[in-house]
């Protein structure tokens, strides 16, 4: 197909309209004027339209992956070729190039980051030089929240982050819809295997794992969740889905997906445990919750069954079959969120990267919420995009809002 990269990011462009409708002022106000911005993001159609948004704002954008199979190789070298784009990636880079790519996002030193994982955070915290010159940055992904809350705790977080993931227009959308549609995607893509009917494992019921499950039991599946946290688990209960142990209920099902920015959820015990054949997805942010390191050392042999699934075989006779290797199964094996999801996400990025540019002076070394105007921003733009009309509060009901007499 010609130029397909171009084709994809046009296609995503012209489904993003929030994006689009925030890229009209962008291109009048240039608010990113001179602002240097290093990002580590899933380099996909979605994501270049992002990165196209901040330099049409005035931004100097230098772009990598956060995660080494996550790269569309046709939207790089679009970005390149036809948007003199400055993008460090490719599908299927060795850990080494991975890092060296992130590296080179901050070659020419950054006033602001975009980050989704952490991996960026962590390399620029280590350079004095630029941590001197960041008027802050954004985290896309619970996974690089939990981090930069263990960096705020120890004192070592250096520079203003902004928490973009635990913004309501992000992951009530991003992360359960989102999910919820791309994992499967990524799944029928990665195995051609049925759902309906299938036992199938979601761990974790966090807003992840609750879009997964969602979505698995519209397909026909019969879903069992495992979780840690007794309150998550009473909510899959009171939602209809089974609840049980990993170790219990792996004995019985015919696939399992984790969902829960934790290591080592599905132990090599639990596989030894396994349905003979199950299918092993990932949908968390890193590739430890599936202990593939431990599969890689202790099992008998692996083939490559598919193009991104690998079968193990192990000691006790069982095999267990891995979905591009533990990685991100919606990106790694499919195309990402649906257009329209990321078009939320991204526009809250672009927003905050703007409100930091404007009030940098003012803020600390904390990691912040995304402010709250910016959050119904989007919302009520995405309202208009969806051309959805919505009640307003009249001035009566505003005043009886405050009245604790009226209505007794
Ligand atoms: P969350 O905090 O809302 O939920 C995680 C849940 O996992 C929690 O309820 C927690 O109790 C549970 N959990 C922790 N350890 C567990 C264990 N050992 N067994 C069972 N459950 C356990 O987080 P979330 O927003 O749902 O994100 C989950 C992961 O997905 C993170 O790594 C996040 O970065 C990632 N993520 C991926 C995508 C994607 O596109 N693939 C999108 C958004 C988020
Ligand atoms: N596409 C680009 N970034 C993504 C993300 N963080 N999650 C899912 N799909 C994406």
């Amino acid at each position: 197909m010609e130029n397909s990269g171009y084709l994809r990011l046009k296609w995503a462009r012209d489904h993003m309209g929030v994006s689009q409708k925030i890229r009209e002022r962008f291109l009048k106000e240039k608010p990113l004027k001179g602002i240097k911005i290093a990002m580590a993001l899933h380099v996909e159609a979605k994501t270049g339209i992002f990165a196209l948004l901040l330099k049409e704002g005035g931004a100097d954008v230098r772009l990598a992956s956060c995660n080494p199979l996550s790269s569309d190789d046709s939207v790089v070298e679009s970005l390149k070729n036809d948007y003199n784009m400055k993008v460090f990636a490719r599908k299927g880079e060795t850990e080494k190039e991975y890092y060296e790519n992130i590296e080179k996002t901050i070659d020419e030193i950054p006033d602001i980051i975009i980050d989704d994982g952490g991996d960026l955070t962590n390399l620029v915290s280590s350079k004095p030089e630029i941590v001197k010159n960041l008027m802050g940055g954004n985290e896309e992904t619970t996974t690089g929240v939990v981090r930069l809350k263990a960096m705020e705790r120890a004192g070592a977080l250096k520079f203003p982050m902004f928490d973009v993931n635990d913004a309501q227009m992000k992951h009530l959308f991003d992360n359960r819809y989102g999910s919820g549609q791309s994992a499967l995607d990524g799944f029928m893509n990665a195995t051609n295997i049925l759902i309906a009917g299938k036992h199938v494992i979601v761990a974790g019921y966090g807003w992840v794992g609750k879009g997964v499950a969602m979505r698995l039991k519209g397909m026909g599946a019969d879903v069992t969740v495992t979780e840690v946290d007794p309150v998550k688990a009473i909510e899959a209960v009171m939602d209809g889905f089974n609840v049980d142990t990993i170790n219990h209920a792996i004995r019985n099902a015919d696939i399992a997906f984790t969902a829960t920015g934790m290591k080592n959820v599905i132990s090599y015990d639990d596989m030894l445990a396994a349905k003979k054949g199950i299918i092993l997805g990932n949908v968390g942010h890193f590739n430890n919750e599936i202990a593939v390191d431990d599969l890689n050392r202790r099992s008998l042999g692996k083939t490559q069954v598919r193009n991104m699934v690998t079968e193990y075989r192990l000691e006790n006779g069982n095999t267990v079959n891995v979905i591009s290797d533990g990685r991100l199964l919606n990106l790694a094996s499919g195309q990402g969120h649906p257009v329209e999801i990321m078009d939320l996400s991204f526009s809250l990025q672009a927003l905050t990267a703007e409100y930091i540019v404007k009030n940098h002076e003012k803020l600390q070394n904390r990691v912040y919420p995304v402010p709250e105007e910016i959050d119904r921003q989007v919302a009520e733009i995405e309202l208009d995009v969806l051309n959805i009309k919505i009640d307003r509060l009249t001035d009566e009901q505003l005043k009886y809002m405050d009245s604790y007499t009226e209505g007794t």
